[in-house]
């Protein structure tokens, strides 16, 4: 067994331990209510960064959330490794959905994790696999074999869209600078094939209102008469895609860059059942693009979705009305070389000119951020690989994921530096949804991983320099 293996196996009740009571602060960015808590999470990670070791920690003030920035240089000379992640968790609602109360941790075995899985919201989403790293770097210092400089910057607002990212990254590109930048907030395919995430979709997202009459009205005296904001709303929605589940917006598409024949041959090689995914899911069959298979229009085509629709009566019973206004949030993911700016202009000219006269309608962009693809042949993605090679016994593959992490294409654009995605998420783990979870094996995996990165980038950039 690897010293770093055993340095694990000895702490593994430990390393548990201390993700539960990060997991146990209701870290939720998009509520104000939960203020303190987000804070108290900053404060939590500056305490285990220092507790591992790093040197020089810091609660970085910005105009939303704090970062929390770790310095660890100890040799100029030497490689920096960044490393990204963030403390704040998605709203856990809705609550009566979870088995377990979602921020009081509770450890399961299931069919997927035999050897247990932690429940709570954050768990994998990106407490788990940030505290992976803070781990990793404990296990370096102690065992005296951290092989180059390190750099932390965990952020509180990711899924709020990093608002305050921006500014921070362009205010402190001395600061931030780098020679590799290492994320764990992705997943990868199973616990027999690892993968490392290559691309990330890009986001526009919009939210409209519908007014129709300038009052809640009767449904019977005026039912038939005076437009339903609610009907016209699902209506505009409905004519978004057309029968072949194309997105009718004009000019979506213009900008995509359409995936080669031999791009395509290559990523259906990745291990994938169709059967299993509708069983997991309950369905009885897919839906999407056509001329596309599932998982290239989970991740290499962009798509439309409504996130929530309400307005009208929603409350017990029927109550018969025509409500004055209708609402929806609706997300675009987008992929490479769609523009989040650009989409949004064109969801909105579109949305407008889609309108009945008989309604007014309202757009409101929210948060947006570029896809990302990157190549393989860099010394980033060749050390990972190498990492994943030694602790699963099988090379990874590359991935293009559905997700989004807006900052990732600023970072490469600010920082100038390569991204490498190192995700121990399984699709399973419900990220967002009620009974979030994160596989032990994974947790502990990563751990045992994440220095071996470390090590080959170090050693393969050695090499080159
Ligand atoms: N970690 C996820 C993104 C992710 C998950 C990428 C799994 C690939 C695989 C991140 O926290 C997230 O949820 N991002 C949001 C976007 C953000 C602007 C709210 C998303 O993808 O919806
Ligand atoms: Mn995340
Ligand atoms: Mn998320």
């Amino acid at each position: 067994m690897s010293a770093v293996k055993s340095y694990i196996d000895q702490n593994k009740e430990r390393f548990i331990n201390e993700l539960i009571s990060l997991l146990k602060i209701p870290s939720i960015s998009a509520d104000r209510a939960f203020k303190d808590d987000v804070l108290k999470t900053a404060r939590s990670v500056k305490n285990s960064l220092e507790k591992a070791g790093c040197r020089h920690v810091e609660i970085c003030e910005t105009p939303g959330y704090p970062i929390v920035f770790g310095e660890h240089i100890f040799d100029e000379n030497l490689p920096t490794v960044l490393v990204y992640g963030h403390y704040d968790v998605q709203p856990a609602d809705p609550l009566d959905l979870w088995d377990v109360p979602p921020f009081d941790p509770v450890i399961k075995k299931t069919e997927s994790h035999p050897e247990g899985a932690i429940y709570a919201r954050g768990a994998s989403d990106d407490k788990g696999q940030m505290y992976m790293h803070v781990k990793a770097f404990e296990i370096m210092m102690e065992m005296g074999t951290l092989p180059c400089n390190v750099k932390f910057m965990i952020e509180g607002e990711e899924e709020v869209g990093s608002p305050s990212l921006d500014w921070f990254v362009k205010k402190n590109q001395e600061k931030l600078r780098n020679d590799v930048i290492l994320i764990s907030d992705t997943g990868m395919i199973s616990n027999q094939q690892p993968s490392i995430t290559t691309g990330l979709r890009g986001l526009s997202y919009v939210e409209v209102e519908v007014t129709g009459p300038n009052r809640d009205l009767h449904s019977g005296l005026y039912g038939g008469a005076v437009a339903n904001p609610i009907n016209v709303l699902s209506k505009m929605i409905a004519s978004l895609h057309d029968e072949n589940n194309h997105i009718t917006i004009p000019g979506f598409y213009d900008k995509v860059i359409e995936a080669t024949d031999e791009e395509r041959k290559e990523m259906a090689k990745a291990p994938f059942s169709l059967e299993a995914y509708k069983q997991a899911l309950d369905i009885k069959e897919v839906y999407g693009e056509k001329g596309y298979t599932t998982n290239e229009r989970n991740s290499i085509r962009p798509t439309l979705d409504v996130n929530g629709i309400w307005g009208g009566y929603t409350g017990e019973g029927a109550k018969t009305v025509i409500a004055s206004k209708a609402y929806a949030k609706i997300s675009m993911r987008l992929v490479p070389d769609q523009d989040p700016e650009e989409i949004t202009k064109l969801f909105t000219t579109h949305f407008e000119s889609i309108a009945p006269k008989s309604v007014k309608v309202k757009v409101s962009p929210h948060h947006g951020g570029h896809p990302y693809v990157t190549p393989i042949d860099n010394i980033g993605y060749k050390a990972a690989n190498k990492a994943y090679s030694e602790t699963f016994g099988v090379p990874a593959i590359p991935q293009r994921s559905g997700g989004s992490i807006p900052i990732v294409a600023l970072f490469e654009q600010e920082l100038k530096s390569k991204t490498i995605l190192m995700g121990f998420g399984l699709d399973g783990d419900a990220i967002h949804s009620p009974n979030e979870h994160f596989g032990i094996l994974n947790y502990l995996k990563g751990i045992e991983t994440i220095p071996l990165f470390y090590k080959y980038f170090t050693e393969m950039h050695q090499s080159i320099s």
